[in-house]
């Protein structure tokens, strides 16, 4: 695997890949093996492979976890090694952002202020701005994000539609340990009782999957209790919503294409997760 830290240098590499098919798949590392299904994935669709490696700051707010967010950069790279990722683009936060960024992806209100937006505004601004900047360094035909991050994956799928981008855009399935807990960077900050309690999220919500499936229609009850199941087992929940999949908007009850999803702390750690109905 080739590793490039600037921008200069995965464009030379990109262009030596000449008509060749591209896949690229953003990460910010500490990788688990729902980003390493991702690359075997993106092997599927093209003949080169290019994994980013980039804490954005942008994306996160004062406050939040990007000074504690594990870099674990020598793991990564015999993860991405192993799964025969071609080139790796890793750039510094001064590359990525040699002055202040002044321009930025503004997603519209209704995609970006629900759900987790409400709870992490101007998360996904920050999140597409850095997405757009990716893409257009690395000039990929397709690229991959996992469906855990699942309001991430519809703004990305938006942003590139309207932006006309000749990017195929592929949403990967979550993979989950044993118990169902959906992995994730951030179950690295739970305690040993907290993970132990973890699992409870994807359990609540296919407990709401199922009742929807057996034909209850009052939405709003089901997300009640599913927020009172966690909040009864000292989950602090955010939300629980059901949703349209094609735009998180409300369902219409009967309504086929629904997911629900969820956030929620536990103890200092904020959990996501999402299940399609
Ligand atoms: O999902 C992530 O890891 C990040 O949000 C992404 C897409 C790499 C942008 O920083």
């Amino acid at each position: 695997m080739q590793v490039h830290a600037t921008i200069a240098e995965v464009r030379a590499a990109r262009k030596a890949m000449g008509v060749q098919r591209i896949a690229v798949v953003p990460t910010m590392g500490n990788l688990h093996a729902g980003h390493i299904s991702l690359m075997r994935q993106a092997r599927e669709h093209a003949d080169r492979v290019i994994a980013t490696i980039f804490v954005n700051r942008l994306q996160f707010r004062p406050g939040e976890d990007f000074e504690k967010y594990p870099r674990t950069f020598a793991a990564d790279c015999a993860q991405l090694e192993a799964a025969g990722v071609d080139h790796l683009f890793a750039p510094t936060e001064a590359e990525m952002y040699p002055q202040p960024q002044t321009y930025h992806v503004e997603p519209p209100a209704v995609q970006s202020n629900i759900l987790d937006g409400e709870f992490r505004p101007g998360h996904f601004r920050g999140m597409a701005t850095v997405v757009l900047k990716l893409l257009n360094i690395t000039q990929p035909h397709v690229a991959l994000f996992g469906k855990k991050d699942y309001q991430q994956l519809m703004v990305i799928r938006n942003m590139v539609a309207d932006f006309n981008l000749p990017i195929q855009i592929i949403g990967g399935e979550t993979v989950r340990a044993e118990d169902g807990l959906a992995l994730s960077s951030r179950n690295g900050y739970l305690s040993a009782a907290e993970r132990a309690e973890a699992p409870r999220l994807f359990q609540v919500l296919s407990r709401l999957v199922a009742a929807v499936r057996a034909g209850n229609l009052d939405y709003k009850q089901l997300e009640q209790e599913a927020m009172a199941q966690l909040q009864v087992h000292g989950w602090l929940p955010e939300y629980v919503a059901l949703r349209k999949k094609l735009d998180l908007q409300f369902a219409p009850a009967h309504d086929s294409g629904l997911v629900v999803l969820a956030a929620a702390r536990l103890g200092s750690t904020r959990l996501i997760d999402n299940l399609e109905v």
